[in-house]
């Protein structure tokens, strides 16, 4: 690996508390503390010019911030357009011919395709054309299935350029949770594709979608054409997306969106087995995706920009979709798996095309260190100049790999604290300011407020482990609402002090920086490589097998995913476990939510140890089978459950 010293990081007193250089602060946007408190004395105004100055209005706000806790609004009568402001704005400028999407298709060879602003600006106000013709129009739901290609990108922005609601589904989802996603979106069209490669074979898509149609409101199912292997199309309902796009017009006028319009919906785990719809406004949403898109990664016009997250996530729709394309950025995309053909693909990808920002996930840095520090020793990463990870706590191992091994020990590494609901990133150390600290998020954006609570309510000194919180005002991106269920938006989020804070369900300990430190969810939330799931929602797809009567899952450690659920599994009277069970019940799991959440082993219990109303105590079995104590159980309605438990997993373990 090429050396350069351009971008230094010090680590002075060597603790493991890294500054940035004099280079990097030079070059940074932002490199001033004082913008914290500056930012912190009046949020909205400071909120107010950075909209002003990054996203592009129609018509002005007449009154920044507005709220009625839990409700609030921002940028109040705004008026705007996401695409105008990801395509329009730039194609009047020296950006016209810049490279907006680089695609690497898995496969190599002849598929590389590189679309600049105006590329990608021509297939959208086609693909609009396509879907207002399709009679899409304002308001009206759009979900979108597909894989990581370029079109994802031009279906996203022709939805939002005719004000259509997208709801992007992962690819790797079932047909099942694709077939909840619409049955609560209810839209007219699901844009899809017949497949995709991964591990260098095409994964068919079509059929999935045939199943999860069946039975919904949807008149029509626009098909990409990406593997290119025979697929059965139902007439009347299916209709090739290159047949559309050869006749649709090259300009659709964007439509005139309020800032608090729906943008889109996406869909998260939640604490019961429902998956809810996540609703984003246009205004705070694009405001934020743009600034933090260019501050937290320090993004300049020359920079390549790689998020490897899949768009079928929140981190794909800001960060590899409007955030970079807002601020007019060249950005890779990559289709397939990280490590095809061999475990170096990332590391040939960084070097092919000179990324010089990547943005990854906790879990695949582990992965690459697990394969070992000669795949991207091979390769020259010179051009790296910032790291980010997002997803969950990153340990000081997998910090440190990827600060030597990847960032050649000069790249500050952002971590980056968010969710789905809060639309962009709220904590990370800023390249230009610093500190960088493994395992330490950093603080949150300049005016952003968040706080360590207790139980209570009461905010905690620094150095006490409580609950992160969000105070008035709200983040711009903030999530507005859950489709179709208010009462959920409130249960999930503000009850637990009240309607005027948001609770995160994520734990924290701050320091006396201000520098948060994130300690894993509070809530039955568990995170398999990065992905969120439910205990519930696997719970549900483990009782729909006819032989199981109740089922527990908790999460358990690993080495690379983080996190993987185990199943507990009571069985009907006279059924006896095997193997063969066993495998039944995971493969129900792989086919109603998706291979991701499989549990790592099912074990079959005669009973689950209860409280007095009912609820299942997954504090209890993750306890035991972790070993550690089992804590309070004065609550337990069935003690004698512990002892048969240990009694299996005793036998269990001899097995
Ligand atoms: C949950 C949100 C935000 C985009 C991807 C995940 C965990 C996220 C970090 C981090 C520790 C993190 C939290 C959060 N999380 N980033 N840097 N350090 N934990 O979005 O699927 O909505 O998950 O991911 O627990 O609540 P999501």
């Amino acid at each position: 690996m090429k050396k350069a010293t351009k971008w230094v990081i010090e680590d002075a007193e060597h603790k493991g508390i890294y500054w940035p250089s004099a280079e990097l602060k030079n070059k940074a946007w932002v490199s001033d503390t004082a913008i914290y408190a500056q930012a912190d004395k009046d949020p909205p105004a400071f909120w107010a010019k950075l909209a002003g100055e990054g996203i592009d209005w129609y018509r002005k706000w007449r009154k920044v911030y507005e709220e009625k806790p839990p409700h609030f609004k921002w940028f109040i009568g705004g008026k705007l357009n996401a695409s105008y402001n990801c395509l329009d704005r730039h194609i009047n400028t020296w950006r016209r011919n810049k490279a907006a999407i680089i695609w690497e298709p898995e496969t190599t060879g002849a598929r590389n395709r590189v679309l600049t602003y105006y590329d990608l600006y021509l297939q959208v106000n086609k693909f609009a054309n396509v879907l207002k013709s399709l009679g899409v129009g304002k308001g009206d739901r759009v979900v979108i299935y597909l894989p990581m290609i370029p079109e994802v990108n031009i279906v996203m922005l022709a939805c939002t350029r005719i004000g259509a609601i997208h709801s992007v589904v992962f690819s790797a989802f079932s047909h099942q949770a694709l077939n909840d996603r619409i049955k609560s979106a209810e839209p007219k069209i699901i844009v899809t594709a017949d497949g995709y490669y991964r591990d260098g074979q095409p994964v068919n898509l079509k059929p999935n979608v045939d199943e999860a149609v069946a039975g919904t409101n949807i008149s029509q199912a626009i098909i990409i054409k990406e593997t290119g292997k025979a697929i059965k199309m139902i007439k009347g309902r299916d209709l090739w997306w290159h047949e559309l796009m050869a006749q649709a017009d090259n300009y659709c006028e964007p439509e005139v969106m309020d800032s608090e319009d729906q943008m889109f919906i996406l869909y998260t785990s939640g604490t019961t087995g429902k998956p809810k719809g996540v609703i984003h406004t246009t205004g705070g949403y694009m405001t934020q995706a743009y600034w933090t898109t260019k501050w937290d990664f320090d993004l300049h016009d020359e920079d390549v920009f790689w998020c490897t997250a899949d768009i079928g996530w929140i981190t794909g729709h800001t960060y590899n979709c409007y955030g970079p394309l807002a601020c007019g950025a060249t950005m890779v995309m990559y289709e397939g798996a990280p490590d095809y053909p061999q475990p170096d693909r990332w590391w040939q990808i960084v070097a092919k095309y000179g990324v010089t920002i990547l943005y990854t996930a906790p879990t695949a840095i582990r992965m690459f260190k697990q394969y070992g520090d000669e795949w991207p020793a091979k390769h020259d990463l010179s051009t790296l100049r910032i790291l980010g990870t997002v997803g969950e706590p990153i340990d000081r191992a997998a910090w440190m790999w990827f600060f030597e091994h990847i960032g050649g020990s000069r790249c500050p590494i952002i971590d980056t604290w968010w969710q789905t609901e809060t639309g962009g990133i709220l904590i990370n150390a800023l390249p230009g300011i610093g500190p960088h600290i493994p395992t330490v998020a950093g603080r949150s954006f300049p005016g952003i407020r968040l706080e360590v609570f207790d139980e209570a309510g009461k905010p905690l000194p620094p150095g006490e482990n409580g609950y992160l919180v969000g105070k008035s005002p709200f983040a711009p991106g903030l999530l507005r609402g859950i489709h179709h269920d208010p009462k959920r938006y409130r249960e999930q989020y503000f009850v637990q002090y009240g309607n005027d804070i948001y609770f995160t369900n994520d734990g924290a300990i701050k320091d006396e920086m201000g520098n948060f430190r994130l300690t894993g969810r509070v809530d039955d939330v568990i995170k398999v490589a990065g992905h969120r799931l439910t205990t519930a929602e696997v719970e549900n797809a483990i009782t729909s097998h006819p032989s199981v009567t109740e089922s527990a899952v908790v999460p358990i450690p690993d080495d690379i995913k983080g996190q993987v659920p185990l199943a507990f599994a009571k069985l009907k009277a006279g059924v006896q476990p095997s193997r063969k069970l066993a495998a039944e019940i995971i493969e129900r799991v792989d086919k109603t939510i998706g291979p991701t959440c499989r549990p790592a082993r099912v074990l079959f219990v005669s009973d689950l140890p209860k409280t007095r109303s009912g609820k299942t105590l997954r504090r209890v079995l993750k306890n035991l089978i972790s070993n550690q104590p089992i804590g309070n159980i004065t609550t337990i309605a069935n003690p004698q459950s512990i002892e048969e438990l240990k009694k299996s997993l005793a036998s269990e373990a001899n097995k």
